[in-house]
């Protein structure tokens, strides 16, 4: 994969749509940067990195063989991309927590950003924004952030990380279609972080419920069956898992 390396930007994802905007390529695409001055997390949240410390980087994927409405495929597929590759690294206790933060021993050690660009009803291109936390050992006033180094100790060298994680996108996305839908979805969820035990969630209006996660959807959307023995399917912004 052909990879861009710069120094500091404001957000790979927001200079890879730009630059696949400017002029579209038919091949993946990488951009990693050293330091992002703007990284952007999900549920419009800012993703500070310490710059040289960890990964941020995004995939440009062109034409992705998935549709628009089963655009959380590729979500999932990512996910899973990273635990396999960080599961060779013998990073402890991998799951994702919905929609697609990854987990290690309770502790978020990574998060991803999807943006797509739509072209007449059909996906043009997949900008697959990752952030790993890598060697950074001081997360000030985020107690569930963690990294590789904390957790096994070890150095790592973020080209020999990279590397890896590429390899893995590159391989398991040369499967990546509707018609293998289930198969993705199944190692999904097979890692879903609190599936099948009692968690506590928060709504959008601030509320707090227990419930227990039952399923995701091809549509990304998560159904929860809450105390009161109802089953309840929300989208990202309608509730964020406590845990
Ligand atoms: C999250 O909120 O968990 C998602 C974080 C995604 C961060 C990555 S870092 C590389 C890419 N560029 C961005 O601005 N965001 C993503």
């Amino acid at each position: 994969m052909r990879i861009i390396k710069v120094d500091a930007i404001d957000s790979t994802n927001s200079y890879a749509r730009e630059l696949f905007r400017r002029d579209p390529f038919e091949k993946a695409v990488c951009i990693v940067a050293k330091e992002q001055l703007k990284g952007r997390g999900q549920r419009g949240t800012h993703w500070n990195s310490r710059p040289g410390q960890n990964l941020t980087f995004s995939v440009v994927l062109p034409k992705p063989q998935v549709s628009l409405s089963h655009q959380f495929l590729l979500s999932a597929a990512v996910a899973t991309s990273l635990v396999r590759t960080l599961r060779l690294l013998h990073i402890p206790r991998l799951k994702l927590k919905w929609p697609n933060d990854i987990m290690a021993a309770n502790y978020k050690i990574g998060g991803i950003l999807i943006e797509n660009s739509v072209s007449e009803g059909v996906l043009a291109a997949s900008i697959l924004g990752i952030g790993l936390n890598v060697n950074q050992t001081d997360f000030g006033n985020l107690p569930s952030a963690s990294s590789l180094k904390l957790l096994t100790g070890q150095h790592y060298v973020l080209e020999e990380i990279l590397d890896k994680v590429l390899g893995q996108i590159e391989k398991d996305f040369k499967e990546i279609s509707d018609s293998n839908e289930a198969t993705i979805m199944e190692a999904y969820k097979k890692k879903l972080f609190r599936k099948g035990v009692a968690s506590t969630f928060q709504r959008a209006d601030k509320s707090f419920f227990t419930g227990i996660i039952e399923d995701v959807s091809l549509e990304g959307l998560l159904t929860v069956r809450t105390e009161s023995g109802t089953q309840e399917v929300f989208d990202l912004k309608e509730v964020r898992l406590c845990f």
